[in-house]
């Protein structure tokens, strides 16, 4: 699919040094925290109990979350759980490192140099749920992390450069880069349900974003739930939170307004950062609140492929009398009366001002993903490709 050609010239245009702050999906380890509710939760009892025990009396809510790119966005890096996710074992394209199978673990391993013999480092984990790019991680003494400079992008079956690490790093091991213990700790709590309150051990029930990362911790919730008294849930009632609020949740990972550096490109990567891209559309600064991400996205699931839901949204302000307009996830006191459209009343609204935008524009990978900045439809911008869902639309 991708030729040697391609990832050479992906090379050859590397950003120059002082913007290489590119980082994966989002993946800025910023320090950052953001009020009481929004901090990165931790494991210092046993108030969190994993998905598993919601099973029994959420059986729909799990069944929709079981296996979704949130629940599978931690693995450990085993070939037996990654089973068709697994890199190939050999050598890393311009990694200047092999990844090998040791029995049922991976290791990278390259020349030490000299008669020193071979390097290596055994791989814990791999973040990413294989929908882009899968990036390999080794604990450091409990303290801190490497990620490797090379990510693996199955559904491609390619390895290309990190983003974020397309210099050399003075951090740089022989692998990748080091990440010292508070971005460390950043990194894999994006990516998990909770972590440890010391230490970047995490429970093998805490891989991925899991009911317990949005509704809080839920042993108390259970335990009422049993004894058959409802009068206290001791759980967040999600659907009842206002968009700015329920959009801020989700940004704790998806990056809020406060998150984004404006002085750098990451200003300009509303297609990575949601919730701040919503902020800044005119649908929100010409109205009370801000699209919130429920109006188009099932939170339990993954994206859906089909237009319908999100032009629906559309519809609930740019209808001729929203009055007389109900859209079942828009709350009819967020409906304000927009403009119409002078192109389409109707439909393929998403594919015209939400173009899907190049996602890693310093890889060889193609992929793409949503602009969440609303807005003139951008057809002449450079990154543009074919509009989203215009073949269920015509
Ligand atoms: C023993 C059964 C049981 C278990 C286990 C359980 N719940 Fe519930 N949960 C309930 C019941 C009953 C309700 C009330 C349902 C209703 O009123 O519609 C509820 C309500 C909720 C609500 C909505 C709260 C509200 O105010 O309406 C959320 C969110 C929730 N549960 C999440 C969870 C999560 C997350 C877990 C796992 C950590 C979990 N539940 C485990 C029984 C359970
Ligand atoms: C703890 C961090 C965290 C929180 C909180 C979070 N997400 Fe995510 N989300 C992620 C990560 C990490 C991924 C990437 C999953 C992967 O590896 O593909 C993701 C992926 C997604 C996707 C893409 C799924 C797909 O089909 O590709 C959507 C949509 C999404 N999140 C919506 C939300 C919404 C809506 C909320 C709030 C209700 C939310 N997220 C809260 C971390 C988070
Ligand atoms: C502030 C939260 C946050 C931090 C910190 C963070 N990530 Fe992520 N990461 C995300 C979210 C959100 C996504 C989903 C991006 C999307 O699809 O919008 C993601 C996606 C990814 C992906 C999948 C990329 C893809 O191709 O979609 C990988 C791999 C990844 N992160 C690795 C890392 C690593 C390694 C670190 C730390 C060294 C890290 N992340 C730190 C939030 C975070
Ligand atoms: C990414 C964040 C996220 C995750 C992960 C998540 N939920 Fe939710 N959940 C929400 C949001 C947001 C709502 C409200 C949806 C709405 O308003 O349409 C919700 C709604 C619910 C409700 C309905 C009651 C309410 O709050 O309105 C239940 C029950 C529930 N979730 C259970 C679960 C269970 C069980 C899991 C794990 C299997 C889970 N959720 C995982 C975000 C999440
Ligand atoms: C909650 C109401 C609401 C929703 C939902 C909504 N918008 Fe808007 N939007 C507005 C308002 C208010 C404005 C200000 C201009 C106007 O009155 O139309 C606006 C402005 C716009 C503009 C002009 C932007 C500019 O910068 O010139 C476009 C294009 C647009 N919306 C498209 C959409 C699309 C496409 C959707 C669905 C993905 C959508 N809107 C959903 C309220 C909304
Ligand atoms: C007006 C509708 C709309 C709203 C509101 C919205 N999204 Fe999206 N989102 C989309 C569309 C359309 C896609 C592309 C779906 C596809 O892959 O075909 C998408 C895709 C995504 C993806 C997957 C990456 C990609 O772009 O393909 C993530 C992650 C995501 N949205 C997060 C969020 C978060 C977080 C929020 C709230 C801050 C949010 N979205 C609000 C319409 C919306
Ligand atoms: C084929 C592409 C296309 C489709 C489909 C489309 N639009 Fe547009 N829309 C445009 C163009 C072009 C304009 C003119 C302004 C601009 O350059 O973006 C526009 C303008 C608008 C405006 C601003 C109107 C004003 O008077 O300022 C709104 C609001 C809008 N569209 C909403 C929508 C909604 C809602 C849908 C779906 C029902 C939709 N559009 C479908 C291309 C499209």
């Amino acid at each position: 699919m991708v030729n040697r050609k391609l990832l050479v010239a992906s090379w050859a245009f590397l950003l120059p040094a002082t913007i290489t702050v590119l980082f994966i999906a989002g993946c800025k380890h910023s320090t950052g925290t953001s009020g009481p509710n929004l901090q990165q939760p931790t494991l210092t009892d046993a108030s969190y109990v994993g998905n598993d025990a919601c099973k029994p009396c959420h059986e729909s809510e799990f069944t929709s979350h079981h296996l979704s790119r949130h629940d599978t966005t931690m693995h450990p890096a085993l070939c037996s759980v990654l089973g068709n996710l697994t890199p190939p074992s050999g050598v890393v394209p311009l990694g200047g490192f092999s990844v090998l199978r040791d029995g049922d673990s991976l290791i990278a391993q390259r020349d030490a140099g000299g008669s020193d013999g071979k390097l290596s480092r055994n791989l814990d984990l791999v973040l990413g749920s294989g929908k882009l790019g899968m990036t390999y991680v080794t604990l450091i003494n409990n303290d801190s992390l490497m990620e490797t400079r090379m990510s693996y992008f199955p559904v491609y079956k390619i390895w290309d450069v990190t983003p974020g690490q397309e210099q050399r790093a003075p951090s740089d091991t022989p692998f990748g880069r080091v990440q010292p213990n508070i971005p460390a700790r950043l990194c894999l709590g994006c990516h998990a349900t909770v972590i440890s309150k010391s230490g970047l051990a995490v429970q093998k029930n805490m891989y991925g974003v899991g009911c317990e990362t949005c509704h809080g911790p839920g042993k108390a919730h259970i335990t009422t739930m049993q004894s058959g008294n409802s009068a206290e849930m001791h759980i967040d009632r999600l659907s009842s939170l206002s968009p700015t609020k329920l959009n801020e949740l989700c940004g704790r990972c998806h990056r809020n307004a406060r998150d984004v550096d404006l002085d750098t490109v990451e200003a300009d990567q509303t297609h990575r950062f949601q919730p701040y891209a919503l902020l800044r559309s005119q649908c929100r600064t010409k109205s009370k609140e801000p699209l919130s991400c429920v109006y188009c996205h099932n939170p339990h699931t993954d994206v859906s492929k089909s237009s319908e839901k999100y032009n629906k949204t559309c519809l609930a302000c740019h209808s001729p009398n929203v009055r007389a307009v109900h859209v079942e996830q828009v709350p009819v006191e967020q409906q304000v009366q927009g403009k119409q459209c002078p192109v389409n009343q109707r439909t393929g609204c998403v594919g015209c001002h939400m173009r899907p935008r190049i996602a890693f524009p310093q890889t060889s990978v193609t992929a793409t993903m949503a602009d969440h900045l609303i807005g003139p439809d951008k057809a002449h911008h450079a990154n543009a490709s074919r509009p989203h869902g215009t073949e269920a639309d015509q």
